[in-house]
């Protein structure tokens, strides 16, 4: 175990919230040495980004950017801070945070608390140049026409982060599910394409697990139509599977962690087959593995991204799937990471 890892295990004692925070300091003060190089074959690309290794941060880690530069150390192939809403706002109640042990599992209902995007914007300002950094936009709880904040996060950020990715799939902010459906969708991106103009970073958007197939070949049709560069599959899930042993199953929120996982590969399948090579695909949901980030690669995914496992795991986490991922790259015979992309399907 390494001392980040054990600084983890200690920080798993704590009530969630305080350990997140402190967390956040730490990646903040701590020393960390620059990450080893990665090896070539894990090099992989997301619209246009060249990526040292397919294994990302999740949004929602660091909301406000306060840590990039740490978490840039921890030998993440990229790092997605937010989610970001123009205005700060301080989320729902406490508690909102759960860890359900026996699950490996988290629920949260957070709500979006964050500290608006102007300070956000500093700190992308002075972000690391070493690292791919995405910011992810929410909008505020109380703004009526949620797509205009998404518009305002778009325009504030202009050359500040490397990919923006638009969130419509948070289940704690009333109404942003909503912006899901075909006519929504069609006013959001449509917007946003406009805000856009002919500005080359890549715009991302993040679904939810919670939908049917025909409801993501929808949404991958409009993404194509409107100019979208990939999508995010998935955020947590407002399901309650029967599997779940702990305490807090019954905690309102978005459930993520192990028992997602089927739910998110399902969703990425759909979203794949629904696709058909034209999108580029980021997976993210249950991945806690090598494994488990292998099966999404060889399904689709261009790239992973983790968040609940690191909560259990510890950082050390990124490189254990590195080097598991390496391990069956050489076994199968590929050259590089980005051949293996939808080779299961
Ligand atoms: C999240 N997630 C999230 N996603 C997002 O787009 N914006 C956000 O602000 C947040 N906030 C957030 C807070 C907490 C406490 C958790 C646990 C999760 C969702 C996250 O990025 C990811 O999509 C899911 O957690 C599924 O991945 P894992 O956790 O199963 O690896």
């Amino acid at each position: 175990m390494g001392l980040t890892d054990l600084g983890a295990a200690l920080l798993r004692t704590l009530d969630p919230e305080t350990a997140h925070r402190l967390a956040i300091r730490a990646l903040q003060v701590t020393p960390l040495p620059a990450p080893a190089a990665d090896d070539p074959i894990l090099r992989t690309r997301v619209a246009g980004l060249d990526l040292p290794n397919p294994v990302g941060l999740a949004a929602g880690l660091d909301k406000n950017g306060e840590a990039l530069h740490g978490l840039a150390r921890l030998g993440f192939g990229f790092v997605e801070c937010g989610s970001v809403t123009p205005l700060a706002q301080p989320g729902n109640p406490k508690p909102r945070l759960f860890r359900l042990y026996e699950d490996r599992a988290i629920i949260n209902r957070m709500g979006f608390n964050n500290a608006g995007l102007e300070a956000f914007a500093d700190r992308l300002a002075h972000r690391p140049r070493t690292a791919v950094i995405g910011a992810n936009l929410g909008a505020n709880k109380d703004t009526e026409d949620k797509a205009a904040d998404y518009v305002k996060g778009l325009i504030r950020l202009k050359g500040l982060a490397d990919y923006v990715t638009v969130n419509v799939s948070s289940p704690n902010t009333p109404g942003l599910r909503a912006l899901q459906g075909r006519a929504a969708l069609d006013d959001l991106l449509g917007r946003l394409a406009e805000a856009r103009g002919d500005d080359p970073t890549p715009v991302f958007l993040k679904i939810a697990p919670d939908l049917t197939p025909d409801e993501i070949a929808l949404i991958a049709e409009a993404s194509l139509d409107h100019g979208l560069d990939a999508l995010i599959v998935s955020n947590t899930t407002l399901d309650r599977p029967d599997s779940l042993r702990s305490a807090h199953r019954g905690e309102a929120g978005g459930l993520s962690g192990a028992p997602l996982k089927t739910r998110a590969g399902d969703a990425l399948r759909a979203a794949a087959d629904a696709s058909a090579g034209r999108l580029p695909l980021i997976a993210v949901g249950g991945i806690e593995s090598a494994d488990d980030a292998w099966a999404r690669i060889r399904a689709g995914a261009s790239a992973i991204q983790v968040y609940s496992a690191l909560i259990y795991e510890g950082p050390g986490l990124v490189s254990r799937i590195k080097s598991g991922l390496t391990d069956r790259l050489r076994t199968e015979g590929f050259s590089t990471l980005a051949e293996a992309v939808g080779t299961g399907r």
